[in-house]
């Protein structure tokens, strides 16, 4: 499917996007695992989350879905899964596989991890490493990529470990590991990533200790079930932020926002940027703050952008592109190493998209640099990746003439009607094909 999208501006609105896809994937997950019931509200529908949800299902859980957005989870407790009949299979999710490696590592049972084209292409030596110090028999493909064949009824042991990288998927993924391990399992990062497996671990009344960079928690604690409420996906809500902030003259507000410290690096950026963004009614939704968000367009400026804040922003700078190739002046991206082995390599994608609609981009190995300028029409790819493809469809929406998006089905991984909010609030476009 491709997405075409006429010159058009975003009109004054008040709009909710989807739930938050790392809290929804972490409530079926934790959830699951816990003494008893949980209800979650808020719950994301889309392609990656039900994914991890049919994960579980197929090992025994019972999920109730009330509607599309909520559910009871009755939780098997940390020992109770059942052996799937076949591999799981977690689609374009990167956070499924990586997080469920290490709840998989200690189970009593054998399991076999696959995933889609793209998933199937993404590094896993980086838990492999640390899920084989704690004593998890883990195989992949000889490049280090899925699928996963991990052993079951092997004996962990709790680690100290150093993340070579910022990644909170790593982090939860040996935390996780350690809720089945004898001892500590402590984690120690180079910069702060997404909190919510140690908040909705906390609110299940597991004991996690964070001291400075260093995470750690003891083995043998076991998850109680919870209510937990997903705020709006932040990520989800740039696009709209994004759209607004490049109309002509709007003001948009978009409710209950997950606005967690470790996340909102994308606020700061743009109001680093010039961007009229303010947080309203800011409150606690379960463990994680919210807020509205309210946003008003204007002229961004290009900046250098901090590369201490690229870790709380790291699903955002494909928004981020689109908003420094809309802005005065140059922008700088630096720090973004990790942004090559996401759902696509997003810096080159995000290049030659951007180039295509006659922007000048300069690709780095760990970053761009981006011209503003004005956005000309024409075809950009994709590369089958969601964040890419809602990036470019904005962008292309302030063009001096149609843009096609070619290849958009992912889209549906973290923002299920994405075109159907954006047309609500004015962007003209339309999905083709199939
Ligand atoms: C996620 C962590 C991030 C992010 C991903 C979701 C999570 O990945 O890019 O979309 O839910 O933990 P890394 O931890 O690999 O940076």
């Amino acid at each position: 499917m491709d997405f075409r999208v006429e010159p058009s501006s975003v009109h004054d609105a008040r709009v909710v996007v989807p739930g938050d896809k790392s809290i929804s994937h972490r409530a079926v997950m934790l959830g699951s695992i816990a003494k008893g019931q949980s209800r979650v509200t808020g719950f994301l529908p889309g392609e990656d989350c039900l994914a991890t949800l049919r994960a579980y299902e197929a090992m025994g859980v019972s999920i109730q879905r009330h509607d599309a957005t909520s559910l009871t989870i009755t939780g098997a407790g940390l020992h109770g899964l059942r052996p799937p009949a076949g591999a799981l299979d977690l689609g374009n999710s990167g956070t499924a596989m990586r997080l469920m490696a290490g709840l998989m590592a200690g189970q009593a049972f054998d399991s076999e991890l696959v995933g889609d084209e793209s998933l199937s292409g993404r590094p896993m030596n980086r838990i492999i490493t640390p899920l084989t110090q704690m004593g998890a028999v883990v195989e992949s493909d000889c490049d280090g990529t899925p699928p996963l064949q991990i052993r079951g009824g092997v004996r962990l042991r709790g680690i100290d470990y150093n993340l070579p990288m910022a990644s909170a998927q790593v982090k939860s993924c040996v935390l996780l590991a350690g809720l089945y391990a004898d001892g500590t399992t402590s984690v120690v990062e180079p910069d702060v990533t997404r909190d919510h497996t140690e908040r909705m671990l906390r609110t299940m009344g597991v004991q996690v200790v964070t001291d400075g960079s260093r995470i750690s928690l003891a083995g043998g604690q076991q998850p109680e079930g919870r209510s937990i409420q997903v705020p709006a996906d932040l990520s989800s809500a740039a696009f709209v932020i994004l759209a607004a902030l490049l109309a002509d003259d709007a003001d948009v507000s978009i409710e209950q926002v997950g606005i967690n410290p470790t996340r909102r690096g994308v606020i700061d950026i743009l109001q680093d940027m010039g961007a009229d963004l303010t947080l309203e009614n800011e409150r606690m939704l379960g463990a994680e703050p919210v807020a509205d968000i309210r946003v008003r367009s204007g002229r961004l400026q290009g900046c250098a952008v901090d590369p201490a804040k690229v870790s709380l922003a790291i699903d955002e700078f494909p928004v981020l592109f689109v908003a420094a190739a809309a802005a005065e002046g140059e922008t700088r991206f630096s720090g973004l190493e990790e942004l090559r082995v996401k759902e696509s390599d997003r810096i080159a994608a995000m290049a030659a998209g951007l180039r295509a609609l006659g922007v000048q981009v300069d690709e780095t190995p760990d970053g761009a640099v981006v011209q503003g300028g004005a956005f000309s029409g024409g075809e950009v790819e994709s590369f089958h990746d969601h964040r890419i493809a809602m990036s470019l469809a904005i962008a292309g929406s302030r063009a001096e003439a149609p843009v096609i998006v070619r290849g958009v089905d992912n889209v549906e991984t973290s923002f299920p009607g994405f075109a159907a909010l954006m047309r609500t609030i004015g962007i003209a476009i339309e999905e083709r094909g199939a």
